[in-house]
């Protein structure tokens, strides 16, 4: 198949095509991208074609299968500047969902389980398929708006397209603003990591591999126009995961400093990955085998964050004087 691989010289997208040369070679990629700060040239691997393009703009050229990662991903952006977020994530899905349309090209969309809004702590629920949509910033209302495009142009022009919800992944290339890669290099610059308010919020770690195996397992074996849940059964506390950084530094677990939190902050997400799990599809990594490789990729590379790294730092610097 040619592939186009939207996103992909950011974190995930661009683990997908390291992943998918190993697993998949007999495919040949194309990546588009339109290299926002979230990018990284050194995300892409040796000889892979790009084209450099916004998504809102339409796309030419010749694809049997669209896999959509492109999107403004951070939601502590999508509070001071929400209108880049509907931009890209829903007037950009439609610009590819027209590609799929008039060239009859398979579409895979991936998306969050953000959109499901959240769940309280002691509620023992995870998201399904069938849960219904009720998202809180502007970044998973945008991801709803494009899962929603996508149901519409299934059942309208009958485009062939799938979508999954995952949940939070860890890895290695994830940008710095991110909480993992953020806590990990605080750490390598012997500072105490931030945790946002009590820090009792929990999220649904999975290692992007598995993210991005899950993805192929739906794209080879999915049923067109289902949706299915990627999760790890990872759910922990944002302070259990600042403690087990901690302990691998060989410092005080409860070394950590509390900052202002988030605003309209989700408090738990969690995922069912049961829809996922009937094609087949099982998480190799564990949380501490994944946690303790991302660790050592971040202590390899510090040219590879250094800069964003001091970008992603003058913003939240500037966020936390904006609230008090
Ligand atoms: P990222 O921010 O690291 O990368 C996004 C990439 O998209 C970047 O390379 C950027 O340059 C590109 N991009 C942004 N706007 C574009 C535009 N208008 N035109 C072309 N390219 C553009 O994001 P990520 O964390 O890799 O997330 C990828 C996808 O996975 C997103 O759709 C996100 O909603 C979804 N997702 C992320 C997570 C997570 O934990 N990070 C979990 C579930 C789903
Ligand atoms: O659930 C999937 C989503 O996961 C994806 O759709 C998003 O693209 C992705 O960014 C991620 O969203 P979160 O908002 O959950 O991720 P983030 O890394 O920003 O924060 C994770 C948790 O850590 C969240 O509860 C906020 C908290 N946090 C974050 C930062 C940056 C802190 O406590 N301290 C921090 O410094």
């Amino acid at each position: 198949m040619k592939i186009l691989v939207t996103g992909g010289a950011g974190f995930i997208g661009s683990n997908f095509v390291h992943r998918t040369l190993e697993t998949h070679p007999q495919h040949n990629i194309t990546v588009l991208d339109s290299f926002t700060y979230a990018a990284n040239e050194a995300n892409l691997p040796a000889g892979i074609e790009v084209v450099r393009q916004d998504i809102c703009q339409p796309l030419t050229g010749s694809f049997d299968l669209i896999v959509h990662f492109a999107a403004e991903s951070h939601n502590d952006n999508s509070l001071r500047d929400p209108l880049r977020f509907i931009k890209t994530n829903i007037e950009g899905t439609a610009q590819l969902l027209e590609y799929a349309r008039l060239n009859d090209a398979r579409f895979h969309h991936i998306s969050t389980d953000e959109v499901f809004g959240d769940l309280a702590l002691d509620d023992p629920a995870r998201f399904t398929p069938s849960t219904p949509y009720n998202p809180s910033s502007p970044y998973s209302a945008s991801k709803a708006a494009s899962d929603h495009l996508v149901r519409a142009y299934v059942r309208s022009f009958g485009v062939q397209a799938t979508i999954s919800n995952c949940s939070n992944n860890y890895g290695p290339r994830q940008h710095p603003e991110k909480f993992i890669p953020r806590q990990i290099i605080n750490l390598l610059h012997d500072e105490k990591p931030r945790l946002y308010g009590d820090g009792l919020n929990v999220r649904d770690w999975i290692h992007v591999d598995d993210h991005n195996d899950a993805v192929w397992t739906i794209i080879e074996q999915g049923e067109v126009g289902e949706t299915y849940l990627i999760g790890a059964n990872g759910e922990r506390s944002n302070k259990q995961v600042v403690e087990g950084l901690n302990v691998a530094f060989d410092r005080d677990p409860k070394d950590f400093v509390h900052v202002t939190d988030r605003p309209g902050h989700d408090r738990r997400y969690a995922i069912d990955p049961s829809s996922t799990e009937a094609l087949g599809w099982r998480p190799q990594y564990t949380f501490a085998r994944g946690l303790k490789e991302t660790i050592e990729w971040y202590r390899a590379n510090p040219q590879w964050w250094a800069d964003s790294r001091e970008v992603a730092e003058e913003t939240y610097l500037q966020v936390e004087k904006e609230l008090g």
